[in-house]
């Protein structure tokens, strides 16, 4: 059953907003992954261990987001097929292999992914559904802080110094 004391229209908007992001996150860990598996280059093993622990931490998002939409009385939609109609994210490139393009090519993504969970985010709490509003803002924390630690990789001087 629906969770009381949210109107049909909030529920609807949170189920499809969980839904988008559920498809960009999909696409993203998978990101991750073909990163982790084809990483070469200066710092490997911090790289692909680190990408790969990334990955299993968006998972566990991924997981929350899904069954939010059950908790709500909807259908998590996460199929290959659908998901690739569904997600905004850009495609992830199969040819790269050095450190730094793999990291820069996620961290873009992940910034994007971002962007669009903070959406999520101001969506959901303009729509007076607090507690999915809560399950955007922890992912969105964790992929800043995520973004932290793959950019740092990068060795670049901090913006606000
Ligand atoms: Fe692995």
């Amino acid at each position: 059953m629906p969770i009381k004391g949210l109107e049909d229209n909030t529920i609807r908007s949170s189920i499809s907003a969980l839904n988008a992001r559920l498809a960009d996150t999909i696409t993203f860990r998978l990101a991750l992954k073909q990163a982790h598996w084809n990483v070469k280059g200066p710092n490997f093993i911090a790289v692909h261990e680190l990408l790969d622990q990334v990955a299993e931490r968006v998972a566990l998002h991924e997981d929350t987001m899904a069954e939010q939409v059950q908790t709500l009385g909807g259908q998590a939609i996460g199929t290959a097929e659908a998901i690739v109609k569904a997600t905004g994210m850009k495609p992830y490139p199969t040819d790269l292999v050095q450190s730094d393009d793999h990291i820069r090519a996620i961290c873009a993504r992940m910034a994007d992914l971002g962007e669009k969970v903070r959406d999520s985010i101001d969506e959901a709490t303009e729509a007076g559904d607090d507690a999915t509003a809560d399950i955007f803002t922890d992912y969105s924390r964790q992929l800043d802080k995520d973004l932290w630690f793959l950019e740092s990789h990068l060795g670049e001087a901090p913006k606000f110094a």
